[in-house]
């Protein structure tokens, strides 16, 4: 492992297993199981373990989006993985995209565009807000998204950049949307994400009226299946309606 890099330690518990990301450096790090010196890292690679000065065995690994996902701080609610995979289909966002997002909340969406995408903007109106996503994207090790602080509907009527995607988790996503053309690259896509059919109402007369085209929204759901001894079966806990996805080609 390299000096600054990001790695995951896990471990096991009374059965349950208990995760933490950390960067390889000089410092112990301190945990429930004893300090680990995280200098040991430079001489280990992916697979190997650590021990912490208790005694307690540490599985070393490289974190991914996933896992940047669950530890991730939340401003409020972040898309959910099921809503950010058919973004990712749909758009077919690839290494050569740059993308604009609104608003970032906890940036989780942004995240997971820029482990893919070559850039991403992203708006977020609340100073507090832009900087907790930015420590998250710091956390994740990506140096390629930027988030700024401001109201999407102002900021998006000002920028000279050229995008391949565009994507809008805000309220007012139906003030951005008449604006979107201008700033998306031809054959481009607009996707939108809104909880309620009101708004997912608003936001297609606004994408009718500027003249998209292959609009579609959907809804997307997860269904786990649990296995037990007396039965296997959808489990009865599980991801409710979160938002609507509309998706829009310049
Ligand atoms: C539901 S959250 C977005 C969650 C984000 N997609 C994620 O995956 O973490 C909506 C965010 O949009 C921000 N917001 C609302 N209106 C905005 C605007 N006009 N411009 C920029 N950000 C805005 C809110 O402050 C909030 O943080």
């Amino acid at each position: 492992m390299l000096s600054g890099e990001l790695i995951m330690l896990k471990t096991s518990h009374r059965g349950k297993v208990r995760e933490f990301i950390v960067n390889v450096s000089e410092d112990g790090f301190h945990t429930d199981f004893g300090i680990i010196d995280l200098s040991l890292l430079l001489e280990k690679e992916a697979g190997d373990t650590v021990v912490s000065h208790m005694g307690q065995e540490f599985t070393i690994q490289r974190p991914r989006m996933p896992d940047f996902f669950n530890h991730a701080k939340r401003s409020g609610a972040p898309m959910m993985p099921k809503d950010i995979g058919p973004i990712i289909a749909y758009t077919g966002l690839n290494t050569n995209d740059t993308v604009l997002d609104a608003g970032t909340g906890s940036g989780v969406l942004a995240m997971y565009l820029g482990s893919i995408a070559k850039r991403v903007l992203s708006y977020e109106v609340r100073e507090d807000f832009a900087q907790l996503a930015r420590q998250n994207i710091l956390s994740a090790g990506l140096g390629n998204v930027e988030i700024r602080c401001g109201n999407i509907v102002d900021e998006i009527v000002t920028l000279e950049e050229r995008f391949d995607v565009v994507t809008l988790d805000t309220q007012d996503s139906k003030d951005v949307i008449p604006h979107v053309r201008r700033v998306l690259n031809p054959g481009g896509f607009l996707v939108t994400y809104s909880p309620f059919f009101e708004q997912t109402k608003d936001i297609r007369q606004a994408i009718d009226a500027a003249e998209f085209y292959d609009v579609r929204t959907m809804e997307f759901s997860e269904r786990e299946i649990s296995f037990s001894d007396r039965g296997t079966r959808p489990a009865t806990a599980r991801v409710g309606h979160t938002g609507f996805i509309t998706i829009a080609r310049k």
